[in-house]
């Protein structure tokens, strides 16, 4: 067809095509190559993500669609450039690894650059990641990366496993693990999760193992808490690692390992982020957490799992089984 819209995503699908050459086939390309095989990606990987790169240059990505003879209201309306105060337009992606990102059913739709840091370009004040703008095409609330290839999976296994950034689900799909997709550094919104309810009964949420990564895990729960029926588990990361440093230090199968037999539950989650930054040899702070915890435990619907529960922190805090109990009837009480 002929739509603007359609006119934008052949755009774009050029433009992947003459990032990923660039990266695999030119000597500009060839310190970035260098860095991904040295990060632990594989040629396959690199063709599968159809991973490219923006060489140092602002007019690179015009000179290809000035040669093409591409209407110049399309370059603007694509995000790809970026005006410049005399109105010529300059390429918005340089020295920067492509990830292109597609809509659910495939298309290209907008990019994400990862600035590659060489002798030559320190990139100070960059950041490390540069997402296309917000376009007809493109609207970053209702992307998933990598939810197009992700999706047969999700329904085969019936979970998804939500990560971070780009370089995680690339990772986790080397060790196995098909079925993960990522939000792109902004904390989950209702249309994403509107989208994986769709085709999946749980999700795994596997952020970073670092702080950061830890309180977007609290913020993920109480989101899909609110905004769907998924069932939750979380994938935790020892030593702080995100899954892709996880996947270089400790292997592929020790991953997968981890990804299937090593989920938490939420409630075991909150124990240890709740317990983070409190003294729990001061009987005031002992208390709190205890009563933090009941209140998280309110929300377990497992009559089961809460009976194990009371009984673990009844053990561990030399309390009455009957005082927790009674105190979480409360709880559960005001949640009705
Ligand atoms: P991280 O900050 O965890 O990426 O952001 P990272 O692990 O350090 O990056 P690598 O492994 O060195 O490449 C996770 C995700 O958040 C988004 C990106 O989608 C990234 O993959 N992000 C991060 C941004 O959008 N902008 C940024 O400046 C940084
Ligand atoms: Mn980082
Ligand atoms: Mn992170
Ligand atoms: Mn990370
Ligand atoms: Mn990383």
């Amino acid at each position: 067809g002929n739509s603007p819209q359609q006119a934008l995503i052949k755009l774009h699908e050029k433009a992947k095509e003459v990032y990923h050459h660039m990266l695999v086939n030119t000597a500009a390309g060839q310190l970035a190559l260098d860095y991904l095989l040295e990060r632990g990606l594989t040629q396959e990987l690199i063709d599968e993500f159809e991973i490219g790169f923006a060489p140092n240059e602002r007019q690179f990505l015009q000179q290809v669609f000035a040669n093409e003879k591409v209407d110049s209201t399309l370059l603007v309306q694509s995000g790809l450039f970026v005006e410049r105060e005399n109105g010529e337009l300059a390429d918005r992606f340089y020295q920067r690894i492509m990830f292109p990102i597609h809509d659910v059913k495939g298309k290209t739709i907008g990019f994400s650059g990862r600035i590659l840091i060489t002798p030559d370009y320190p990139g100070e004040n960059q950041p490390k990641y540069l997402n296309s703008p917000e376009t007809e095409l493109f609207n970053k609330r209702q992307v998933l990366f990598n939810f197009d290839k992700a999706r047969p999976v999700i329904r085969k296994e019936n979970t998804v496993f939500l990560f971070e950034g780009f370089m995680d689900v690339i990772a986790a799909w080397q060790s196995g693990v098909k079925n993960g997709i990522a939000s792109m550094g902004t904390s989950l919104t209702s249309q994403q999760i509107a989208i994986i309810e769709r085709v999946a009964g749980e999700i795994v949420i596997s952020y970073d193992g670092d702080n950061a990564g830890l309180k977007a895990t609290d913020r993920a729960i109480a989101l899909l808490d609110e905004h769907s029926n998924l069932d939750l588990a979380i994938l935790q990361l020892p030593e702080k690692l995100d899954p892709d440093e996880y996947v270089q230090k400790y292997g592929s199968e020790a991953f997968y390992e981890l990804a299937y037999h090593g989920r938490e539950t939420v409630f075991g989650f909150k124990m240890a982020y709740l317990r983070q930054n409190r003294n729990l040899s001061n009987e005031k702070e002992q208390l709190d957490y205890v009563t933090d915890l009941l209140q998280e435990l309110a929300k377990v619907d497992s009559l089961l799992a809460q009976d194990r529960y009371l009984t673990q922190i009844a053990t561990e805090f030399h309390l009455s089984r009957e005082t927790l109990q009674q105190q979480l009837s409360e709880f559960k009480q005001k949640r009705r």
